[in-house]
């Protein structure tokens, strides 16, 4: 696998694959590659011909309390991990090839690509900016990159709607191809920030996902009183252990529209999570039609 940092590498190497005929398939991370994040490249390998992978810990998207500084950084067995899987290429630049104007937080740059609404709820409510961190530093590694498809975990379901709506609203070419969250053997799903967790975290951490299957589950059924299926939720999460939950809520799955406030659904609902443990963020979600 060839590792390129500049941005200069990868463009000649992908325009001489697509000026070959090859489809080329992007897989941006962050590094601390688990499962999941392999299960990307898996799925990328299967719908195209060439697969780069990009791992760039992007400042813009972190918040002043969030982890960026200790966000976990092994690029040599990310490297390895992904080499082993059959990607052809990693793109790892470094911050000053990324940001040559030394420019790291999102209020000083000039241009900031925004989506409305779909960023509004859910972590959008929670996390100011985290969104506008994400679509600038993913339109620029497509603007660099130039792929023909993306591929995306459902896991950040709502990253992957607004990923999708930006390439939409703006013509970005690039197919974004969503791939089913991967899950530890109790059920929590597969995210590189589990590695905080202490022994007894890590032990309550799938009560996440048990309970929004217990939601989906009435809501399938036909649950006509969601208020309190979702306030019961939430206090069983407290009540296990989780220190705090910033929402647990069920949302139309095109628009994120909470179902509590919707007429009718428009395409089908997911019931999504985030919740605290300690000082680690999770989030989950899955479908309930
Ligand atoms: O999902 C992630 O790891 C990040 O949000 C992404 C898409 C790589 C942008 O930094």
């Amino acid at each position: 696998m060839n590792v390129l940092r500049s941005i200069d590498d990868i463009r000649s190497q992908v325009r001489q694959w697509r000026q070959a005929g090859l489809r080329v398939g992007v897989v941006p991370t962050m590094g601390a590659l688990h499962k999941g994040h392999l299960s990307l490249v898996e799925a990328a390998l299967l719908g195209c011909d060439r697969v780069v992978a990009t791992i760039f810990v992007n400042p813009l998207q972190f918040g002043p309390a969030d982890d960026f500084r200790i966000y976990p950084r092994d690029e040599a067995t990310d490297a390895r991990k992904l080499d082993e899987k059959g990607c052809h290429a990693l793109f790892a630049p470094s911050e000053a090839e990324m940001f040559p104007d030394g420019i790291t937080a999102l209020k000083d740059f000039k241009t900031v690509v925004h989506v409305s609404q779909l960023t509004e709820g859910l972590c959008g409510a929670f996390r100011p900016g985290h969104f506008d961190g994400v679509t600038t530093i993913v339109a620029k590694l497509f603007g660099i990159v130039q792929p023909d498809a993306a591929y995306f975990g459902e896991k950040d379901y709502q990253q992957l709607l607004v990923i999708r709506r930006m390439c939409r609203d703006l013509n970005i070419p690039v197919e974004v191809v969503p791939v089913p969250t991967v899950r530890e053997s109790d059920g929590l799903a597969m995210s590189s920030r589990n590695q905080y967790l202490s022994p007894e975290e890590r032990h309550i951490a799938p009560l996440l996902y048990q309970t929004l299957r217990g939601v989906a589950e009435r809501l399938t059924a036909g649950d006509d009183k969601l208020d309190s299926t979702l306030s019961n939720a939430r206090r069983a999460l407290l009540d296990a252990g989780f220190t705090k939950v910033d929402y647990i809520t069920a949302a139309d799955v095109e628009t994120l529209e909470p179902l509590e406030s919707l007429k009718r659904l428009k395409s089908g609902a997911r019931v999504f999570a985030a919740a605290w443990l300690g000082q680690t963020r999770l989030i989950d979600n899955v479908p309930a039609t």
